[in-house]
């Protein structure tokens, strides 16, 4: 995806007004343009489409949507609402495994506020046997995401992972550091947009940086998760992981909801773990944009859709 476009629609996932009109039309109905990538607004409408996914073979983490909260009171909602969405979990017996952004928990309000957060969804998270993934914001959010992860492994939580992005010039440093701790992280090539100072900007640089770092996760890493729907990546992966003698439950490819459904079910029929990020709630509509950013055939899809519900 060239950068250009990538920016584009970086800004218009920040637009106020575009989100408010997506809002009307986008998840109104089980056909409207959004829910290919989102599984509806509500926690229900997440499961049903989690208990779909797992009688294919897949398996799945649940993430409610929402980032960059404006107060302490907003930041305790989501957690709260995290608290929901696990006790829901259990209680449907889905797969126990969520996913969520430390932008959600007030990282920028209040540092121990985030902690306390996290701590208080990590609690009956870790007695319910549910893995909690912290995804990766951009840049700015970097340091200090890996930072409240550590602090929170120190303390015995084990029951946590982190998401690292290949096309961050610093992961390599990162990836050896998770490795030594035993803690599993989610390698992706990296959805925000980030300076030349900071990331690889070319494809061929955070192609060839997602291969050597999924290999040293292959190597030394805990239960890593190879998170992409680019074919020749996997291709790559899974033959390092036959050459290395991995047996299959030793790793997991992960991808999102909506993308490349035909890649998901090819692998799980060739013995393969496949994980499906499952996104939903409120607030879809900056998710729903970086993946329109991220493959223009994806604009084409949305009018079309568009069009025919008209
Ligand atoms: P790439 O973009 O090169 O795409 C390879 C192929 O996949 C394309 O040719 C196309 O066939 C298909 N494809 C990719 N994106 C598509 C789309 N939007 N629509 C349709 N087809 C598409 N990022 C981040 O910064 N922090 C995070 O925490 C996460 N978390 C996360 C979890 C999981 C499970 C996944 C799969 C991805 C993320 N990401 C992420 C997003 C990631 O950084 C990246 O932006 C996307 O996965 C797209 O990159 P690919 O690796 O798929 O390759």
């Amino acid at each position: 995806m060239h950068a250009a476009s990538k920016a584009i629609f970086y800004a218009l996932s920040r637009s106020a007004v575009l989100k408010r009109l997506a809002s009307r039309h986008g998840l109104a109905t089980p056909t409207s343009f959004a829910s290919r990538f989102v599984a509806g607004e509500t926690i229900e409408s997440a499961i049903e489409v989690s208990r779909r996914l797992q009688s294919q073979g897949l398996l799945v983490t649940l993430d409610h949507l929402g980032e960059r909260v404006g107060s302490i009171e907003e930041s305790v909602t989501a957690a709260r609402d995290y608290l929901r969405l696990l006790d829901a979990i259990v209680a449907a017996g889905v797969e126990r495994n969520v996913s969520l952004k430390l932008t959600q928990l007030g990282i920028d309000i209040d540092y121990a506020t985030c902690v306390d957060n996290l701590r208080s969804i990590l609690e009956p998270a870790s007695r319910h046997g549910c893995f909690v993934r912290i995804d990766m914001e951009n840049s700015p959010y970097t340091a200090r995401t890996l930072t409240i992860f550590e602090t929170l492994w120190e303390q015995d939580y084990r029951n946590v992972g982190v998401v690292l992005q290949a096309y961050l010039r610093r992961t390599e440093a990162d990836v050896h550091r998770m490795n030594q701790l035993g803690a599993s992280v989610r390698l992706v090539k990296g959805a925000y947009r980030e300076t030349a100072a900071t990331a690889y900007t070319r494809t061929q640089d955070v192609d060839a940086a997602f291969l050597r770092l999924a290999k040293l996760l292959l190597d030394e890493g805990s239960l890593p998760a190879i998170a992409t729907h680019d074919p020749v990546l996997i291709d790559a992966v899974r033959a390092y992981a036959t050459k290395r003698r991995l047996a299959r439950d030793r790793f997991e490819f992960e991808m999102l909801y909506g993308i490349r459904r035909d890649l998901q079910a090819s692998l799980v029929a060739t013995g393969y773990r496949v994980r499906v990020y499952v996104p939903f709630g409120h607030e879809w509509f900056p998710y729903f944009m970086r993946r329109l950013g991220e493959r223009p055939a994806n604009v084409v899809f949305v009018l079309r859709s568009l069009a025919a519900e008209r």
